[in-house]
């Protein structure tokens, strides 16, 4: 893909990982280093934790289906400009066309507000089912911020038990 500018400095275009017949969908916000140097989204620290905020819900990571707003790595992991989302969300919305997830995870308020077209705060986004081109989706915190802040993995794991509710309509 040449469709933006993060092309020429990209080292791999990191399409997605996971199930192609995933019922639950993650959404990142976009490439980290890790992330740029291997072709796989998140597989760096974030996404460790990731794979552990997915098995708490009774998923493997190899269940569900893993990609970003943005394919490629934005230098120094600034947040992705309007252009960009632009020019790479048709990609996005080509994938869950093909997955046809049952619910969408956003990860983070920069792929909520992304997503959502909404400037509303990460807290006023969590604990309610949006929708995303005929998607039930939720919001909840990036990893990376958990690791920075890890007073919101309890938040979290609230987020992720509403998750599992909407998905299954079964209390965990
Ligand atoms: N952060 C993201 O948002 N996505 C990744 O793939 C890795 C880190």
């Amino acid at each position: 893909c040449r469709r933006c500018p993060l092309c020429e400095k990209r080292k791999h275009f990191v399409f997605g990982s996971g199930n192609p017949k995933a019922d639950i969908m993650f959404i990142g916000e976009a490439p980290g280093s890790d992330e740029d140097l291997q072709g796989l989204p998140f597989v760096g620290r974030a996404g460790r934790l990731l794979t552990k905020m997915i098995e708490s819900i009774k998923q493997n990571r190899e269940d569900v289906y893993i990609t970003n707003v943005l394919k490629c790595r934005p230098p120094g992991n600034r947040d992705p400009q309007p252009a960009e989302i632009e020019k790479c969300e048709p990609i996005l919305l080509r994938q869950i066309e093909l997955i046809r997830p049952k619910i969408i995870c956003a990860l983070g308020r920069i792929s909520g507000q992304t997503l959502l077209r909404t400037n509303a705060t990460l807290g006023a986004l969590r604990g309610k089912a949006h929708e995303y081109h005929g998607v039930k989706l939720i919001v909840t915190y990036h990893p990376a911020a958990l690791l920075r802040n890890p007073q919101w993995k309890r938040p979290t794991w609230e987020d992720l038990k509403f998750l599992r509710r909407e998905y299954d309509g079964v209390e965990l």
